[in-house]
């Protein structure tokens, strides 16, 4: 659908105009990612708040606040938190999270959950609030918060090895990115998908699905992924969501780089909301805080500086390369020896410092489509995570320059979901939230580090 701001008039301020994007995407309580997307899911709220903040904190605080509205009994937040609407039946029926006895009686939600950004978008959107309500939205955020980094441990960290384990790539949110597919390609397909591959019916699930109804299927990840990907969820919801059961025999069982390194960030900003309220977290929390910090090294490969997500049964690491390599950075806990190796890697022109970066895969790898999705597109998301840890790690430079870019890429193209690295086009949703949001953040935040005329 065209969007009716436009977003590429010069005479209005962009930040403005992004500041409208999401009103147009304001679903009342929460923030639509996109006109395709109606549900309210965990990781797009965090970063829609961070650029709502700016604007309107309150509402931002309302936005987080929602999603503990979804928040399972045994702590776990799930990914998506489904819309009530009677057009929206068929998508709750999909995931049935009643079926589990800790799913909440008072809203449908999914059965897993995304990355765990929420405590640094609750420290965020609170520096904006007035000291009172600050308190009063800390205060109301801490027992869901620390329930959820609980929980994180306790059923995502069965061996106490530091590093929580991720079970579907919709919990990571790079849903396509090349480590997670190739281990979808290693199984034997269940075999009525694999009839409908060899009928070559696989545009049956067109009419099912309602992404490639609004963008072109070349910039998706293709109808057999999805089918694939959708029976990893059926037999997660045969097993009523119980870890014990999908842990027994599961498809995916990966300890991701992307979702442990925003976890380390946030163990630290939920350390910040205690202090704050000078409440004190759980020893045998805190203590595994601190292992998480150390276990990130375990995800480190020394032949090729890079960081990979590990299988958390045969403890390999999958050499697949892939933007998670950067999330450390974000982590804000590797030593600034391994934090300039990635700084090296991340500009260097043949791999991930192209035209318009940061490509969700680099530029050299085989799976590699400047249009797919997770598998080449630069993300205005995974582009402000890099850009927090390398002002943490004082890359100012770097930094500036990635924020500069990305500010332009924006501006440009207009507020799309992801962007080809290459030529800088539009791709996916538009008016997408967290593109807005983020810019948002950039902008002001960048006016602070590096000076209005710069921009
Ligand atoms: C896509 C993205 C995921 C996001 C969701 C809603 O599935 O891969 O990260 O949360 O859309 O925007």
């Amino acid at each position: 659908m065209d969007s009716y701001i436009d977003t590429t008039a010069p005479e209005t301020d962009l930040a403005t105009r992004m500041v409208g994007v999401l009103k147009q995407n304001d679903r009342g309580g929460h923030t639509a990612p996109a006109n395709f997307y109606p549900h309210q899911w965990l990781w797009d709220s965090a970063f829609t708040a961070i650029g709502l903040r700016h604007s309107n904190p309150e509402r931002a605080a309302e936005e987080l606040a929602g999603l503990v509205g979804g928040q399972w009994a045994n702590g776990m937040i799930p990914h998506m938190i489904f819309n009530t609407g009677r057009e929206h039946r068929l998508e709750r029926d999909a995931w049935r999270s009643w079926l589990n006895p800790f799913a909440p009686d008072t809203a449908a939600t999914s059965g897993i959950t995304q990355p765990p950004v929420l405590a640094d978008a609750v420290v965020k959107v609170g520096q904006k609030l007035p000291t009172d309500l600050r308190r009063e939205f800390y205060r109301f955020m801490f027992e869901p918060l620390v329930k959820y980094h609980e929980w994180l441990y306790a059923e995502r960290d069965p061996h106490n090895e530091g590093l929580t384990l991720q079970i579907h790539p919709y919990e990571v949110g790079l849903d396509n990115t090349p480590p997670w597919m190739m281990q979808l390609y290693e199984h034997n397909r269940p075999w009525w998908i694999a009839a409908i591959e060899t009928l070559h019916a696989e545009w049956v699930v067109n009419f099912i699905r309602s992404d490639t109804r609004s963008v072109p299927p070349g910039q998706r990840i293709t109808s057999l992924e999805a089918l694939m990907l959708w029976d990893v969820v059926r037999r997660m919801r045969r097993k009523r969501y119980d870890i014990n059961k999908i842990l027994h025999r599961t498809l995916f069982c990966t300890q991701d780089i992307t979702f442990n390194s925003i976890l380390v960030r946030n163990n630290i900003q939920l350390k910040v909301i205690a202090n704050s309220l000078r409440r004190k977290l759980p020893d045998e929390l805190l203590d595994k805080f601190g292992h998480t910090e150390e276990a990130l090294g375990k995800l480190y490969d020394e032949p090729t500086k890079q960081y990979y997500s590990r299988d958390f049964i045969t403890h390999q690491l999958i050499l697949e390369p892939s933007i998670g390599t950067f999330m450390p950075l974000y982590a804000g806990t590797i030593s600034k020896a391994n934090a300039k190796e990635l700084v090296d890697l991340l500009r260097d022109h043949k791999t991930y410092w192209l035209h318009h970066p940061v490509p969700s895969v680099p530029l050299n790898s085989k799976f590699f489509n400047e249009e797919r999705y997770w598998q080449g597109p630069t993300w205005i998301n995974t582009n402000w995570l890099i850009i927090d840890g390398l002002r943490r790690y004082g890359f100012k430079q770097e930094a500036d320059d990635l924020a500069v870019r990305s500010i332009e890429l924006v501006q440009k193209s207009g507020p799309y979901e992801y962007f080809s690295p290459l030529d800088g086009k539009g791709l996916g949703a538009a008016d997408f939230s967290w593109t807005a949001a983020l810019t948002i953040d950039l902008i002001k935040t960048s006016i602070d580090n590096i000076g209005k005329t710069a921009l």
